[in-house]
């Protein structure tokens, strides 16, 4: 019973660890067109992605990325880490020429030491461990290990019996190497990073898992998973894999480490033998990934703790050997037009598939301008339209004419409606679209801007209503929190009288 408390209380060590999530990409560069690190960077910027990782430190992209706001995770090769991991000087040099030549201006905030090493490279293993603290002492000789987290992306496949979660463990042949990296990881407050194919799962499973609850799909209460030994029930994949290297590690009495995703993602395009790499399919993975990151519902075990994560990947590679779905994980194409555009805006129903067609709700040409500025009036007075970016000095005030008014008023209403198509009638005065009406900085309720598969979604929901419901989860939290903390000091209290 104690014990229990006891872990309750690590457990919740996490919660304070936890700061808001975020959702970062991948960058692979094995393109025959590799855009230029200034085209990649403007692609970053116009996506409101804020975090991105490097398979390297390449010198050009640092550079590119100074100074933009964008927070980096660089990796050492598993090419280097032989070298690093056998060269204490080696390791300094490496992070002299890659860290301190770059910080702060670009805002380096993790280094992956070496990509799926135990998986990729066994025989490399060995070394692993000394290549990570070598590069640590680095950055203590630099002042920097507060800033700059080391740790190792793992493949997810070395957590075995991975289901039910809570009898998941690691492979006990890498213990010898995996507890030592825990240790590391624990005593300088960094994370685990893990990668999470919930598309190999379900590609492997022969048809045990269905394929809804790999892309996160509402499942029917009774083919949820449900652990028996937890009752926890699991609605999707992801959360239990992640779910699963939290027990993995308490298995090993590692209960507050956190877990970062450092790869996920669903293939677009794949070979006759791979029918479930299609654009529907990592559309939905991705944007529900996304949304459910967002939404910080965290993971069954650990409700609230979001787990931020690194989607794979931004571009399509297409020089990766393998199956033709290799080369399909990107979000965009070499001219960082978008494979598919991600439904991320909330639960309408229409955008939620309707990927290329927008819609939108106007005034009518040749309406009557009376009856236009009646409907105008009406729908930021009765209807309760957000009429505000029309006022003077706001984006929607130009031009300043009642079509143009009432085009922005007429498709907020629209929206807000959940774009049903009698919305948009308005005395027959409105009429559906699907050209995007937005111009300059007034975005149209609805766009996702042209290219921009991101849209608005990370901006805009900062202060979206769902964000204070997001506040209460948190003051929720705090409040568990220190009720947990009391009835864990309380026992403790009991156990040392
Ligand atoms: C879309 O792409 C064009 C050209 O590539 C660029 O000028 C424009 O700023 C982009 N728009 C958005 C919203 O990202
Ligand atoms: C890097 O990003 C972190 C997190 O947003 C921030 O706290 C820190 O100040 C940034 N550092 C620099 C040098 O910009
Ligand atoms: C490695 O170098 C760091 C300074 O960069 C030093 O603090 C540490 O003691 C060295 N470790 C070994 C094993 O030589
Ligand atoms: C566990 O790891 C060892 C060493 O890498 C490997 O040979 C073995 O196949 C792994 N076991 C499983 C079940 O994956
Ligand atoms: C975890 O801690 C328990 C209780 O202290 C101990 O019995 C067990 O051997 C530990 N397990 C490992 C893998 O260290
Ligand atoms: C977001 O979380 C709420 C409750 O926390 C849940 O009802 C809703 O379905 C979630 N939405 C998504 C897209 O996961
Ligand atoms: C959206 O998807 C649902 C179910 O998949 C379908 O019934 C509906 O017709 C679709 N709506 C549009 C506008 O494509
Ligand atoms: C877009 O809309 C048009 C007209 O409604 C329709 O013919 C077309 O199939 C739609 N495209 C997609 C990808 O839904
Ligand atoms: C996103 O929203 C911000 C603030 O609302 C706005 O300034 C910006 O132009 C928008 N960007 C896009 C691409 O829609
Ligand atoms: C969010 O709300 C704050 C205060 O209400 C406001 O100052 C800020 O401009 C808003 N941000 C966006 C992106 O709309």
């Amino acid at each position: 019973m104690a014990l229990h408390f006891l872990l309750l209380l690590f457990a919740v060590s996490l919660v304070a660890a936890d700061e808001d999530p975020f959702i970062g990409v991948n960058i692979g560069t094995e393109l025959s067109d590799m855009p230029h690190p200034t085209q990649v960077v403007a692609l970053l910027k116009a996506q409101h992605i804020s975090h991105v990782r490097l398979y390297d430190a390449d010198q050009a992209m640092l550079i590119a990325l100074a100074k933009t706001g964008i927070q980096v995770v660089i990796t050492v090769p598993n090419e280097e880490l032989l070298a690093i991991g056998q060269s204490n000087a080696s390791a300094a040099n490496w992070v002299s020429r890659n860290v301190v030549a770059h910080y702060p201006a670009t805002n380096i905030t993790g280094i992956c030491v070496g990509s799926e090493v135990l998986t990729a490279l066994p025989n490399v293993a060995k070394v692993l461990v000394n290549a990570i603290k070598y590069i640590h002492s680095a950055l203590v000789a630099s002042n920097l290990d507060r800033q700059v987290k080391v740790s190792t992306p793992l493949s997810s496949s070395i957590i075995l019996d991975s289901f039910p979660p809570s009898q998941a463990f690691f492979n006990r042949s890498l213990n010898s190497v995996l507890v030592p990296i825990l240790d590391f990881l624990q005593s300088t407050d960094s994370y685990l990073m893990l990668n999470i194919y919930p598309y190999y799962d379900y590609m492997q499973s022969n048809g045990v898992i269905p394929l809804d609850y790999a892309l996160f799909k509402p499942l029917p209460p009774n083919k949820e998973a449900v652990d028996s030994n937890t009752l926890l029930h699991y609605s999707n994949v992801f959360d239990a894999m992640v779910d699963a290297a939290y027990f993995a590690m308490a298995f090993l009495n590692y209960t507050n480490i956190p877990v970062v995703v450092t790869e996920s993602g669903w293939p677009s395009k794949g070979a006759s033998n791979e029918p479930d790499a299609t654009i529907d399919n990592a559309n939905n993975y991705n944007s529900n990934l996304i949304k459910h990151v967002f939404n910080k519902t965290g993971t069954p075990k650990h409700p609230g703790i979001a787990v931020s994560t690194y989607i794979y990947e931004l571009y399509n590679e297409d020089m990766k050997s393998g199956p033709l779905s290799e080369k399909n994980w990107g979000l965009f194409d070499a001219n960082g037009v978008p494979i598919y555009i991600l439904h991320l805006t909330g639960s309408g129903a229409v955008l939620a598939n309707d990927t290329s067609n927008q819609t939108f709700c106007v005034a009518k040409d040749g309406a009557d301008p009376k009856m236009i500025q009646a409907a105008l009036d009406w729908a930021c007075g009765p209807g309760k339209v957000e009429c505000s970016p029309l006022l003077q000095g706001q984006p929607c005030y130009e031009p300043d004419n009642v079509i143009a008014h009432a085009n922005y008023a007429f498709d907020s209403y629209y929206n807000k409606m959940g774009k049903t198509p009698d919305a948009c009638d308005f005395k027959g005065v409105a009429t559906i679209t699907t050209s995007d009406p937005s111009h300059g900085s007034c975005i149209y309720p609805g766009s996702l801007g042209k290219n921009s598969t991101f849209g608005n979604f990370t901006a805009p929901s900062m202060n979206s209503s769902s964000d204070s419901s997001a506040y209460n989860i948190h003051s929720y939290e705090l409040r568990i929190r220190s009720l947990l903390m009391m009835t864990g000091f309380l026992l403790l209290g009991l156990i040392l009288l």
